[in-house]
Parts: C-alpha cells; structure tokens; sequence
C-alpha cells in the first residue's frame, strides 16, 4: 500500500492505494470516531461487482443505498432520493458516508455529503481510474444541471480516499484507458519524469501490472494534491488542471456519445499544442512527445469526424472557464510549465483543431 496525503491543515486527508486496500475501510471509519452509523453510496454497476467486499472490513452492517450507472443519475433529483434514504435512515452529523464508484457516484456522494446536515463526512472509494487519479480528490462535489454539467455543487474534502486497484481489475479497457488521459495531462503540466516513466511502461501500465498500477495512481494523485494543497478552491494554480479542456469539452459536448471524457481531453490537449506551438510558445518537439505517449496509451489523435470549427469555437465559449465573453486556455510553455491565456481568437482555435479533423 502507498498512502499519498493531501495537506490542507485541518482539513488534510489520505489517499491509500494499493491491492486489498478495501481491508482499510473499518480501521479508515474507527479512526474518524464516534460513527453510529456507516451509509455507502454505491454505483449499481460497481455495488454488484465490488460491495460485498468492502463491506467485510466494517464492524457492524452499512446502509447501503445504491444509484443507477451513469451521468443522468448526478441531478438535484437523484441528490433528493438520497436525502430521503438518509432521512429514512435517520443520517447523523457524525455519521459517515462512503461513496463507491466512479467519479458520478463521487461527485453526487460527495455534494450529499456536503448538505445534508449541513455536512457530513465522507469517504471515496473510487474505482475507475478517472475517479482514482482525478475526480476523488479536491473536494469538488456536483450535481448536473439542465443547463451545463457540474453547475450546482460545493467544495467539501473527503475525510479520506480509499483506492483498491483490485477495484479497478473489472474496469471496461476502454473506461481504463480514457482514465490514462488525466494522467498524461498531470505529468504534462507538472511532472516531465512522469511522461517519460508511462512512455517506457506503457506495455505494463495497459495491462494494469499491479505493482505499476498502483504506483501510476500514487504518482498521479500526488500531483493533484500538491496542486490542491496550493489552491483549494480555484483561484489560481488549480485551473492549471483544465490543460486540454477547453477544445476537450467542446468536443465532448458534440460528440459525447462517441467518446470517453478522457478522449476527448486527450484531443483538447493535442489542440492546445498546436496552439501554443503556433504562437512559439511549445517547442514542437515537446508537442510530438506529448502526442507519442498519448498514442502509445491508446488515446485517440484524431476525431472520429470531422467537426466544424466555428461550432468548437462556439462552444468553446460557453465553457464556464469563461469570464468576460473571452476563452481561457492553459497552454504549455515547456514539460511541467503552463501559460494562461485569454485572446484566443477563433482562427487560431480552428487552426488547432485541424491537427485533430480526421484525415481524408
Ligand atoms: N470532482 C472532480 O474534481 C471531478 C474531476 C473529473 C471528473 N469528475 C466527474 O466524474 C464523472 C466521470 O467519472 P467516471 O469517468 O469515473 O465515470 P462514471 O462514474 O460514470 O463511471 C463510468 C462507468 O464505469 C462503471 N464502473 C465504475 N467502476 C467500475 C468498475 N470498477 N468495473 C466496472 N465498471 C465500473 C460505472 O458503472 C459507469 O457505467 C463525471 O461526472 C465528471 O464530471 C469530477
Ligand atoms: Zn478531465
């Protein structure tokens, strides 16, 4: 096991990663004192895959409320079918919640958590790698509204963050791969030994050697929790972490049906390359390295079709990283260094798309 901690003073937490780490769970609850009572948020696709076995380590029985798979589930109303089962259950402010799943179950866990009573706290346990190296740590919690997604939400830490990779073993490869995507952002934009180790383990990292496995998460989560642990609720450094974003989820609000989060955000990253590398900013070398080890985890280069600039453009703007009616970007200046930038011109992102339209 690897414990990587997020230092925010009284609000520090750990991340424990490694095989069997589920065993941690009842000594995790014991050491947060006087619980009453244990509520574990769970996936419905991962409770029937995974719950039996975490529950094991727990002195007495959980509640066990389960949440249908998929991103629909992450609204008001399926936060207020949980307060229900919390009310039923008779939730108190010291109880704990326990969120199993992926970074849907995470977020919606997390923003319940947040609320009811004013704040209880939680535990996540996250088993697609998106939710071990991104979405489970940082305290962002959400809920989807009709307008936009993760609109309604409020920062709110775990009281720890519980990764078995034993978890991770039914993860679709596809799902798993996506997930590499974060992982090549975190090394592009801290940590350049990191996208050199994944370049050379590739092989080892795509067919989830434990060992490699769990260092890959530990290494990733560390990044994000220095990054955190300087800027908790986003004023500053932490947008760094949209890097790839900004083109990813105009892509994935167009085509999102054809592609995994992580898909798109490796697309956004090749875009924002071009644009850095177009205003001499990116030596194209780092750009094509980039590119290499996204190609070498099996991330798509290229759209599956092609999409219209204007429109990119478009949504691009509706991105709620926008302020003033300008697009921010985070664009790389080198390996491990990052840029801000706020005139990007719609020509200059219809250039950068065009390394990614699919060729003819
Ligand atoms: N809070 C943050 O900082 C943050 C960061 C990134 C993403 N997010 C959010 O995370 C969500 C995406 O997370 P995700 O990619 O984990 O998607 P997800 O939670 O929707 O899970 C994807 C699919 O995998 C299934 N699944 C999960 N674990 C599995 C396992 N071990 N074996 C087999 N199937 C499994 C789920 O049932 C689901 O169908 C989005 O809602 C996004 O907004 C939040
Ligand atoms: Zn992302």
């Amino acid at each position: 096991m690897q414990t990587v901690t997020v230092d925010l003073a009284e609000r520090a937490y750990p991340i424990h990663i490694g095989r069997g780490g589920r065993r941690l769970l009842g000594d995790i609850v014991n050491s947060i004192g006087d619980v009453h009572q244990v509520v574990i948020i769970a996936d419905e696709r991962v409770a029937a895959l995974h719950l039996e076995s975490l529950i094991i380590g727990l002195q007495s029985p959980p509640t066990v409320v389960t949440v249908p798979a998929g991103e629909a589930s992450k609204s008001l109303d399926g936060a207020a079918r949980l307060f229900d089962r919390l009310a039923d259950a008779r939730i108190e402010r010291g109880d704990v919640i326990v969120t199993l799943g992926g970074g849907m179950v995470g977020d919606l866990g997390g923003f319940v958590a947040a609320t009811w009573l004013r704040g209880v706290r939680f535990i996540q346990v996250p088993t697609t790698l998106e939710a071990a190296i991104d979405a489970s740590v940082g305290g962002k919690t959400a809920a989807n509204h009709t307008s936009g997604k993760n609109l309604i939400g409020v920062f709110h830490q775990p009281a720890a963050v519980l990764i078995d990779t034993d978890f991770l073993s039914t993860l679709p490869q596809r799902d798993y791969i996506a997930g590499l995507s974060e992982s090549v952002k975190h090394a592009a934009i801290r940590d350049p030994a990191l996208l050199h180790w994944q370049a050379e383990n590739a092989k080892a990292i795509l067919s989830r050697v434990p060992a490699v496995l769990t260092e890959l998460i530990a290494r990733n989560c560390a990044i994000k929790a220095d990054v955190v642990a300087h800027d908790e609720r986003e004023r500053n450094v932490r947008a760094i972490l949209n890097y790839g974003h900004t083109v990813g989820h105009a892509i994935e609000h167009l085509l999102g049906y054809q592609l995994r989060h992580g898909e798109c955000v490796a697309l956004g990253m090749i875009a924002a390359n071009r644009l850095a590398c177009a205003r001499e900013l990116l030596d194209q070398e780092i750009a094509d390295c980039i590119a290499d080890v996204i190609a070498t985890l099996g991330l798509p280069q290229r759209l599956p079709r092609a999409l219209d600039a204007a429109a990119v453009a478009e949504v691009c703007k509706l991105d709620k990283k926008v302020r003033g009616g300008s697009i921010h970007f985070v664009l790389l200046r080198d390996l491990g260094a990052t840029e801000r930038v706020t005139d990007v011109s719609d020509a200059e992102i219809a250039a950068a798309l065009s390394v990614i339209q699919p060729r003819d």
